[in-house]
């Protein structure tokens, strides 16, 4: 965490792909400076959901990733770039119910096709980018009322 010249407030975490002990830690440190920031609730709420969403798809899909979060006096900006599979059909994995998780992803509750259309519905301006054999970049924009 570090407040640079122009009052952003920027921080930083490692995603481990396949760690479900440490997943959701980057959300919640997310969460954590939101609410100490007196952000508003349901900004929060947003953020937290999307934030955890993306986590979550690095720790299932990917090797590894960051999650960058910059908090301006304008709104927050989240870039969760990883280092994967990536994704051949955007616009496939963009549609609800969409899912490749296996059946042991599933047992633990996840693979309902339903993380990326919720980062996008809870983010004002929401991109994805992805190169197969490479990874995904996930940048979402929340701003301030
Ligand atoms: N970071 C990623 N790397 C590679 N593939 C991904 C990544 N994120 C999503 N996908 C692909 O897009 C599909 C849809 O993702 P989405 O998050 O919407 O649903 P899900 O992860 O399958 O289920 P849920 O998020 O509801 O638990 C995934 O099943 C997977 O095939
Ligand atoms: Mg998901």
């Amino acid at each position: 965490m570090a407040l640079n010249i122009e009052g952003t407030i920027e921080g930083s975490s490692q995603l481990i792909g396949g760690d479900f002990t440490t997943a959701g830690e980057a959300s919640t440190l997310l969460k954590v400076k939101l609410t100490e920031l007196g952000v508003a609730e349901d900004i929060i709420r947003r953020a937290a959901i999307a934030t955890f969403e993306a986590e979550m798809n690095v720790v299932i899909y990917a090797a590894a990733g960051w999650l960058h979060y910059y908090i301006s006096p304008q709104g927050i900006r989240i870039r969760i770039e990883d280092m994967g599979p990536g994704i051949a059909d955007i616009g496939l994995a963009m549609q609800e119910g969409y899912s490749t998780a296996p059946d042991w992803v599933r047992e633990m509750g996840w693979g309902a096709g339903m993380g990326l259309p919720n980062m996008k519905r809870n983010s004002d301006v929401f991109t994805i980018d992805s190169v197969v054999g490479e990874g995904t970049t996930v940048e979402m924009v929340i701003n301030f009322p």
